[in-house]
């Protein structure tokens, strides 16, 4: 696999919280210029990984890349910096994205 094939690569990833392992050595790529989405039940480890690849919790073992330069230490400001951004659930009902946004 060349890395630059890809905008997100993680390698061998694994997120332990204290006794439990919440993401077990995950590998998961994302080609340039294409659109993915991530599904599994409750408690599969969606949100955590998310938190891993923009670096607001830190992985246990493996590496992050984005477009190609090792991320997998880097505060997530400077993950922004480098173009990766993500937005959050909605906390109601009546929130739109126009007043999230305003
Ligand atoms: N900060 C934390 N401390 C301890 N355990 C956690 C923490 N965050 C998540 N977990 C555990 O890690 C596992 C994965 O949780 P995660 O929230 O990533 O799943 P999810 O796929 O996003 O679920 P959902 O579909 O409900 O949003 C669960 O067993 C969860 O209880
Ligand atoms: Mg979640």
């Amino acid at each position: 696999m060349d890395k630059n094939d890809f905008i997100l690569v993680a390698e061998s990833v694994t997120k332990d919280f204290m006794g439990l392992r919440a993401i077990d050595n995950l590998d998961f790529a994302v080609k340039r210029s294409s659109i993915h989405g991530l599904i599994g039940p409750n408690g599969a480890g969606k949100t955590t990984f998310f938190n891993l690849v923009t670096g607001l919790l830190p992985v246990t073992v493996g590496k992050v890349y984005f477009d190609s330069e090792e991320v997998t230490n880097l505060k997530s400001h400077v993950r922004a910096g480098m173009g990766m951004s993500r937005t959050f659930q909605e906390g109601g009902p009546t929130r739109t994205w126009l007043n999230s946004h305003r």
